[in-house]
């Protein structure tokens, strides 16, 4: 069985997320969506609502589980049979970053590697902060994000 994982902070989730994971799930056999760390960033959302709507938003794709880590991923990678970690790069700019990250992760483990996915025209423009400033200033953000996300953010209000 080809197992990968897909980190991210995932704060929140969206709909680019998991456009990427759809589409990594016709590579493997099963995709384990790692809620991760990332050490620069301060929460939006707390890691019980991040992870209640990562898998309320994947609850109906087969081959997926949900999880949290507060390690390295390759660290975690290693102890869950995985080889593979799933990333999405949305543009040029991702791909210094995404470059950093495989070669950090390659110094970790070189057993594991990192595998990219392309962004689809439609989400390419979407991150979890644009999402954040669009909801923050009136717009409506239910086309970029699963409906729980939307939901989250009005009960947040
Ligand atoms: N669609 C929509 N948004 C996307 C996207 C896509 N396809 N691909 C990336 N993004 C966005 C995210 O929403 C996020 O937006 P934000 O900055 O506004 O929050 C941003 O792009 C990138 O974030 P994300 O993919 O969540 O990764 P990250 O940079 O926050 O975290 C980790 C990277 C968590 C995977 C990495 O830090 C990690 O593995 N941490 C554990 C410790 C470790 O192993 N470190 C590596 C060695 S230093």
């Amino acid at each position: 069985m080809k197992i990968a994982v897909y980190p991210g902070s995932f704060d929140p989730i969206t709909n680019g997320h998991l456009d990427i994971l759809r589409r990594s799930l016709k590579v493997f056999d099963q995709v384990i969506l790692l809620l991760a760390t990332n050490g620069a960033k301060k929460g939006r959302f707390s890691v019980e609502e991040k992870l209640s709507m990562m898998k309320e938003a994947t609850s109906d794709i087969p081959g997926v589980i949900v999880d949290s880590y507060d390690g390295l991923t390759v660290d975690y990678c290693l102890n869950h049979d995985a080889k593979s970690i799933i990333r999405g790069l949305r543009a040029v700019t991702d791909f210094e970053y995404e470059f950093q990250l495989a070669a950090a992760n390659h110094f970790v483990n070189p057993d594991v590697d990192m595998v990219f996915f392309m962004a689809s025209s439609q989400t390419t423009f979407i991150s979890s902060s644009t999402v954040d400033e669009l909801e923050r200033n009136g717009a409506d953000i239910s086309s970029l994000v699963p409906p729980c996300v939307a939901r989250a953010y009005s009960q947040k209000k």
